[in-house]
């Protein structure tokens, strides 16, 4: 959140100064951090305000990360399985193998998942600064994801929580569209669920709240959106789907 704040701070007082980020949770080490995104969030949408705006140096010590709440710590772990998920199958497997180690804050797996993630980002951050094509599989997870964080009030989601249920449902919609196996979905799902984070869209939640939410979605295009899918772990693409269809993958498990 300082991050965020700051970079959109530091790309608008007198036209831009110097940043540096020293993100200091597991989400802002793996993610926010790096690729010069800056936002804030609005009642109506999130990140309705912002800038892109790259920092000098980014510093990410994951000794900083002893401290963090659990909850906040587990929440780190969402944006980390969407990279194996989207790019990064191999990634996967380490992952299954080493989360008891992960949870257990093994400074050494910190290091290595850390800089793996973030050299996965880099990779796409530097083929599509400003998301006109490729930077969009970043968002596996974030349509159903951004919405859920928006209907069902900011705070009661933590980002990494709505991600993991908004990549759970991606996983769904790419059964049903992409070809994904279920062998294949059923192993992401696990994964996300090993770490600790949900896999469903809370059923008391409104159709109609999400849908709204989803109505102003920035990938939105006519009464559809553009959704991030894959076909097989590691390998992702976008293609538009109505919102009836997002929908249709809501409430299932
Ligand atoms: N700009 C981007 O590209 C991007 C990407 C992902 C998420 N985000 C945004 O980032 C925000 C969430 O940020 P966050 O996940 O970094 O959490 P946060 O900044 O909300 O921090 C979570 C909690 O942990 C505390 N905390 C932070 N570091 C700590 C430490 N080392 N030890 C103990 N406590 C610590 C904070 O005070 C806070 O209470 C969301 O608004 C999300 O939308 C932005
Ligand atoms: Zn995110």
């Amino acid at each position: 959140m300082v991050g965020d704040l700051a970079g959109f701070a530091a790309a608008t007082f007198l036209r831009g100064v110097g940043l540096v980020q020293l993100p200091t949770t597991l989400t802002a080490q793996v993610d926010s951090a790096l690729g010069g995104k800056t936002g804030i969030n609005h009642p109506v949408a999130k990140n309705l305000i912002g800038a892109f705006y790259q920092p000098r140096m980014i510093i990410a010590d994951v000794a900083t990360l002893q401290s963090l709440p659990e909850r906040e710590f587990r929440e780190g772990l969402g944006e980390i399985i969407k990279y194996g998920a989207i790019m990064d199958e191999p990634m996967l497997t380490g992952l299954e193998r080493a989360l008891p180690a992960i949870l257990r804050r093994e400074p050494g797996q910190l290091q290595a998942i850390v800089s793996r993630s973030l050299s996965r980002k880099a990779d796409v951050v530097q083929s599509d600064e400003h998301e006109g094509g490729r930077r969009k599989i970043l968002n596996f997870g974030h349509t159903l994801g951004h919405a859920l964080e928006v209907a069902a009030g900011y705070g009661s989601f933590l980002h990494g929580e709505a991600v993991a249920a908004g990549m759970a449902a991606a996983v769904r919609l790419s059964q049903m569209h992409a070809g994904l196996s279920e062998a294949e979905g059923r192993r992401l799902v696990r994964l996300i669920e090993a770490a600790g984070l949900p896999t469903a869209i809370p059923a008391d939640l409104r159709a109609g709240d999400l849908l709204e939410a989803l109505k102003l979605d920035k990938k939105r295009a006519g009464e559809g959106v553009e959704f991030v899918l894959i076909d097989r772990l590691g390998s992702a693409f976008t293609r538009r789907l109505d919102f009836d269809q997002v929908l249709a993958a809501l409430h299932q498990t």
